[in-house]
């Protein structure tokens, strides 16, 4: 089964165009983020579970459909993630976020987790981890180790850019997890930006560049 998906769409195409831009401002740069995000949760979504039950229209009875189980989580690593959590909650206002924090320790060079704030009751429940940035997979492979020891249902992991250093990372510490990219880019550069890429998201979605 193929774990990677690249969502590419004519609307994300474009916006992602609009996104890579250095003169994009911050305002924009955040619209763009939270629609790019909520135009990939189509997909993400595509294969969660749903269960009928019965409603009235004002015509008649009929079936209606929701999604089976436990609120949907979603967990943006911090906090370049925290972009992407308005544009998804906007489709689906049942979902609880959780919040991960990690770091990379200087001398180790290791991600370090400093904050995990997640939602009661995690198995059984389908997680959302987004980053917009998928580029050493150092901080997702960590925040997926921290899910799975929760026993939590289904992991997905949604980023707008990759690089296949980390989507390699990724699957082959987790095979079982799929992937979601707005695009997969060229490569990692030495100081560890994808390119082309769009530079560095946290500092461009707060505007502490
Ligand atoms: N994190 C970013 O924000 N940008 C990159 O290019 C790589 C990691």
């Amino acid at each position: 089964m193929n774990k990677l998906h690249i969502i590419q769409h004519p609307l994300i195409l474009s916006k992602m165009t609009q996104i890579r831009r250095k003169e994009t401002p911050t305002k924009m740069f955040k619209e763009l983020v939270n629609e790019i995000s909520a135009l990939m949760c189509y997909e993400i979504t595509r294969d969660l579970e749903t269960e009928e039950f019965e409603i009235e229209t004002p015509v008649s009875k009929t079936t209606g459909y929701r999604i089976k189980g436990e609120d949907l989580v979603l967990v943006p690593i911090l906090r370049a993630g925290l972009g992407m959590v308005e544009g998804i909650q906007n489709l689906m206002p049942s979902a609880k976020t959780g919040h991960i924090g990690i770091y990379r320790d200087h001398e180790t060079l290791q991600p370090v987790e400093y904050l995990c704030k997640l939602p009661s009751n995690m198995q059984n429940r389908d997680i959302i981890i987004l980053d917009p940035m998928l580029a050493t997979g150092g901080s997702a492979v960590k925040a997926i180790e921290i899910l799975k020891s929760y026993q939590v249902k289904s992991i997905r992991l949604a980023c707008l850019v990759g690089c296949p250093e980390g989507v390699k990372y990724v699957h082959e510490s987790y095979p079982e997890i799929p992937i979601y990219l707005a695009a997969l880019d060229e490569k990692l550069n030495e100081q560890g930006y994808i390119v082309p890429g769009l530079g560095d998201a946290g500092d461009r979605l707060f505007g502490t560049i």
